[in-house]
Parts: C-alpha cells; sequence; structure tokens
C-alpha cells in the first residue's frame, strides 16, 4: 500500500507539473482480471403507462438481482436492448407507452477490497476520485466511431496483465471479456527463453521483436549483442529466435480472441474488424499477424488529439483508456 501510495503520488505531482495545474479530483479506469462482466436481464410494471428515465434507471438496477455479488462491487451497468411490451431490440425506450419494461444489461463488477483499496490509496494522498470505469469500457470510447461500432467491430486492449475484448453491433454493446493473458506474459517467455532478467527481456522485446519476421523468407537474421543493453551480459540473441517466442505467445492471445468471437458466432465476420490498443498492440507488425489469425481487417487504434489535454499529443493506441474514461467523464 505505502509503495502504491508512493507511486500515485509522483505520478500525480509529474502530471500536474505537466498540466501546470493541481487535480482536485479524478476519475480513474481500472482493468485486470478482477473484472467481471455478468449479462443480466431486468424486468419491471410502468403503472403510468408512459416510460419515464426513472423507469430506466430502475430497471437497470433490477438487472443486477439474481447475480452473485459475493465481495464483488458494480462499477457499471451497460443497457444492450430493451424490450417493450412485445416490441424487442428497443434501445431508447423513454417517452414510449407501455405496460411492462424489459433490459438485457451488462454488469461490470470489481472486487470490493481492490476498490476501497485504491480509493483509499487516492484519499491519503489528498485526492477525490468521482468516478471509476473499468478500461473495458474507456478503450473503446477513444478509438471507434459511431459507424464502426453499428456496423460491428472489436476493440482489442492487450494491456500489461490482460487483454480486454469488446464487441459492438447496431451501435451497442454486444460482449465484453477479459482474456487473463497480456505482454507481461511475452516478456517472461523471452525472459525464460533467453535467460535474461526482465527489465533486459523488456527492451528486447520492445526494440526488436518482429512478429511476422519468421514468415519473411527474405529477412536476414541478426545477432543482438545483449551487453548493449546491460554491460554485463556477454551474450548474444538471434532476433530471429526472439521473434519466434513473442510471435508464438501473440498467436496464443489472438487465438483466444478468435475463440470469444466464435463463441458469438461472429469469427471472421465484423464487417468493421478488430481495432487494437494498449501498449501490447505496439508491437512490430501485429496488425499482418492479426490479420492473418482472425481473418477480419485489422488497425490499431489511435486516439484523436483533444482540446483539453494541452502540450503533448495522447495519439498512442497506449493512451487509449486513459483518454476514453476523460470523454466518459465529461458526457456523464
Ligand atoms: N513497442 C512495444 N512492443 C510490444 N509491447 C509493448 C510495446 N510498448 C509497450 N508494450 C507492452 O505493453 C504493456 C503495457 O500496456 P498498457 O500500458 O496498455 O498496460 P496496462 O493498461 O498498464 O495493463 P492492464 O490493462 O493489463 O492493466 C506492457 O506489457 C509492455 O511491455
Ligand atoms: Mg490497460
Amino acid at each position: 500500500m505505502e509503495e502504491f501510495k508512493k507511486n500515485l503520488d509522483e505520478s500525480l505531482t509529474e502530471a500536474e507539473n505537466m498540466a501546470g495545474q493541481q487535480f482536485p479530483h479524478v476519475g480513474i479506469c481500472l482493468s485486470g482480471t478482477g473484472i467481471q462482466i455478468h449479462s443480466n436481464k431486468g424486468m419491471i410494471a410502468i403503472p403510468s403507462n408512459e416510460i419515464t428515465q426513472d423507469d430506466v434507471n430502475r430497471v437497470l438496477d433490477m438487472a443486477q438481482n439474481g447475480i452473485t455479488l459475493t465481495n464483488q462491487t458494480v462499477l457499471k451497468i451497460i443497457p444492450e436492448s430493451f424490450s417493450v411490451d412485445l416490441e424487442h431490440h428497443v434501445k431508447s425506450p423513454v417517452g414510449m407507452s407501455a405496460k411492462k419494461l424489459e433490459v438485457t444489461a451488462h454488469i461490470f463488477t470489481v472486487p470490493t477490497a481492490a476498490l476501497n483499496n485504491v480509493r483509499k490509496g487516492f484519499k491519503d494522498v489528498g485526492i477525490d476520485v468521482v468516478d471509476v470505469f473499468p478500461s473495458l469500457l474507456t478503450s473503446p470510447e477513444a478509438v471507434l466511431s459511431r459507424r464502426q461500432k453499428e456496423l460491428g467491430v472489436v476493440c482489442v486492449d492487450i494491456g500489461s496483465s490482460c487483454t480486454g475484448l469488446a464487441v459492438y453491433e447496431e451501435g451497442v454493446l454486444r460482449h465484453a471479456c477479459i482474456i487473463p493473458v497480456g505482454g507481461e506474459y511475452v516478456t517472461s517467455d523471452i525472459a525464460l527463453g533467453v535467460r535474461v532478467s526482465v527489465d533486459i527481456a523488456e527492451k528486447l522485446k520492445t526494440d526488436y521483436v518482429d512478429l511476422t519476421f519468421c514468415d519473411q523468407p527474405k529477412a536476414k537474421d541478426e545477432d543482438i549483442v545483449l551487453s548493449r543493453i546491460d554491460k554485463k551480459e556477454t551474450e548474444t540473441v538471434s532476433k530471429l529466435y526472439l521473434s519466434q517466442i513473442a510471435q508464438a505467445r501473440y498467436k496464443e492471445i489472438l487465438s483466444l480472441v478468435n475463440s470469444e468471437l466464435k463463441h458469438l458466432g461472429r469469427d471472421g465476420m465484423l464487417p468493421e474488424g478488430a481495432v487494437f490498443v494498449g501498449g501490447g498492440s505496439k508491437a512490430r507488425n501485429l496488425i499482418d499477424l492479426a490479420k492473418s489469425e482472425l481473418r477480419l481487417p485489422c488497425t490499431i487504434g489511435f486516439p484523436e488529439d483533444q482540446e483539453f489535454v494541452t502540450g503533448t499529443s495522447v495519439s498512442d493506441p497506449g493512451f487509449a483508456s486513459a483518454v476514453g474514461a476523460l470523454l466518459l467523464s465529461q458526457r456523464s
């Protein structure tokens, strides 16, 4: 906890110095395998015969019923579609006349202890947390257009400990899940395969790995002299070997993404394809590998620069979840 608070304090001071102003409060986004996503239905009667925003809020609350929330706290409830009496797939039911309102919703929960500790950490360094978002919801906000969400698209956020997936169709969130494999697994594989420290492995990954190197028959292998990264090292390692190690792990991540899409009946079927974000999406030639593994159009999602972020560019796929959180908190 003390280390978390120290890191938090340092990061906030650095951010405040960059921005040239103090932050009275923050919105945070959480990721990780502790986050759970449940799909559930809720139903209420409409006594006044006309659906109000209050009724919509009530039915969304009802959608939580029946979900086991042992040691979990609800972060967000996102409606997928409403049914108004016998009319299904309604997106905005407010103002419609009805006797009964039903919703299918995605409920995002986080371990209560983890959430409380994060909140406590911020409180102890003197910052008020105004909102908490799952980054599964914020990253897509930063990089997907309304049109992509209408036509069908998946946002794949390759982070450090995990990979988040959010599938949109007809403008709504259809499915979200977390795959428990991310960039740090690639780093560990390299550390074990080359027998170097995690820090050296990280540098090898970001500077030398090419995910399609083994598939380029004319590419000339090169020996990487490890003493260039750390003077204590004496060995060399082949770029081909490094790239093979990383490719195997990225193929696993992509095959898990494909299995999720298959489960939804959407493998190779989303017209706007896959948009990759997160630090792990910066691996060289990920897009070529992803196109062949997923059989979908694939792109990297670069958040647009925002007028409320000055002095630096946020057009980096690694910033998607933070930019999306800013956009969502501005809207709420
Ligand atoms: N150029 C690069 N090539 C490959 N991987 C990279 C590159 N740059 C960063 N990464 C990897 O991206 C990961 C960090 O990504 P990101 O900042 O999105 O994670 P995070 O949001 O902190 O983690 P999580 O979402 O799992 O909580 C690390 O594993 C890092 O090694
Ligand atoms: Mg992340």
